[in-house]
């Protein structure tokens, strides 16, 4: 056999190897016939030995060899990649006719939605809504949510609020009145009287059951200007009232003791409608807040003078307001986080 007829032999064989071994690894092909030690490689060895006029012919031959086995591993890989990717995309195709998952909407927690509620009726009526960290720290001293209360440290009236100590001096705020010293501390009369509410949470020392959290909601009210009296104080509560439980409910004050107000008062509020025809004793009430007139100690502390201005203040409660609307009979429901508690009181209808 000549050199050439060896060297054709060789391109046959390579061509016969690729098509058989279509998947298998091309390099080691290549290797086999193109690499140093490889079968092309070693016939060309032999050109020394031919006769140095054929040489051309030979060398040309070898060279066409050579650019065959090797355009035909190219090619393969290009055809093996091609498959390849064929095959990724065939597995990564989106049906775009399949319905999608429905993302689960969120909703105002039912307490929120009660705030955001109360809220916009005092946003209405011109009142500050005071509910950032500054005037309203949830982690309070011991001076603005007790002694500027009107409750100095030795008060026996301190027992009505067990309280979460951080060091002696600075606590977990045990209500939202330390916001109204915050605020009217700094306020400026000449740009009017101030009206403000301030909703948020607070904390007492209680053992947790069906009626007590260690962390409720208050939305604290504060109006101070001239002339106001406890006329006032009633309006605004019966117009609150009537928002929340509806426009045929009436209020009623009790006498009451608070430290930082006088006089103090508790509010009901009626259960069943009340029109002309209803007889008073029939009326079913139920205590929803504390209010009363501010102490002028209180006015004093804040730098407002008692003589000059007054001022009528209330604590409502979002936790006690939602157990009555919606008959929930466990405060602890609304902290548990449970979703087939909290989606019965969903706004999105279902
Ligand atoms: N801070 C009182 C409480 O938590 C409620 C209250 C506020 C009473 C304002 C009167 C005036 O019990």
């Amino acid at each position: 056999m000549t050199l050439i007829e060896e060297l054709q032999a060789l391109a046959k064989q390579a061509r016969a190897d690729l098509k058989e071994k279509r998947a298998e690894n091309l390099d080691q092909i290549r290797v086999a016939y193109l690499g140093k030690k490889g079968k092309v490689t070693a016939a060309l060895k032999a050109m020394k030995d031919v006769d140095p006029a054929d040489r051309k012919t030979v060398g040309q031959v070898g060279n066409q060899v050579r650019q065959e086995i090797q355009g035909l591993i190219e090619e393969q890989k290009q055809a093996q990649a091609e498959k390849a990717l064929a095959k990724q995309l065939a597995a990564e195709t989106v049906d775009v006719t399949l319905p999608g998952a429905k993302p689960r909407l969120g909703n105002r927690h039912v307490l929120q939605q009660i705030m955001d509620e109360i809220e916009g009726h005092f946003l209405g009526l011109g009142y500050q809504v005071i509910d950032d960290p500054i005037d309203s720290p949830e982690i309070e001293t011991d001076e603005y949510n007790f002694e500027r209360e009107n409750l100095p440290k030795d008060h026996p009236a301190r027992d009505m609020q067990d309280t979460f100590y951080v060091t002696p001096e600075i606590l977990l705020r045990t209500q939202t009145s330390p916001v109204q010293s915050r605020v009217l501390e700094k306020h400026d009369f000449s740009k009017g009287p101030l009206k403000m509410i301030a909703p948020g949470k607070v904390y007492r020392r209680d053992t947790d059951d069906a009626t007590h959290s260690h962390q409720f909601h208050q939305v604290e009210g504060l109006v101070v200007g001239k002339n106001i009296t406890m006329a006032d104080l009633k309006g605004t509560l019966l117009s609150i009232m009537q928002e929340l439980f509806g426009e045929k409910h009436q209020i009623r004050l009790r006498p009451s003791y608070f430290p930082f107000t006088e006089p103090s008062v508790e509010v009901d509020v009626s259960w069943d409608e009340v029109t002309a025809d209803t007889k008073p004793e029939d009326i079913r009430w139920i205590e929803v807040l504390g209010a009363g007139m501010t102490h002028p100690n209180v006015l004093k502390m804040d730098g407002v003078d008692p003589e000059e201005y007054a001022a009528f203040a209330f604590g409502l409660g979002p936790d006690r307001f939602a157990m009555l609307k919606y008959g929930v009979e466990d405060i602890r429901q609304f902290y548990l986080n449970d979703m087939r508690f909290l989606d019965q009181f969903n706004e999105r209808g279902n």
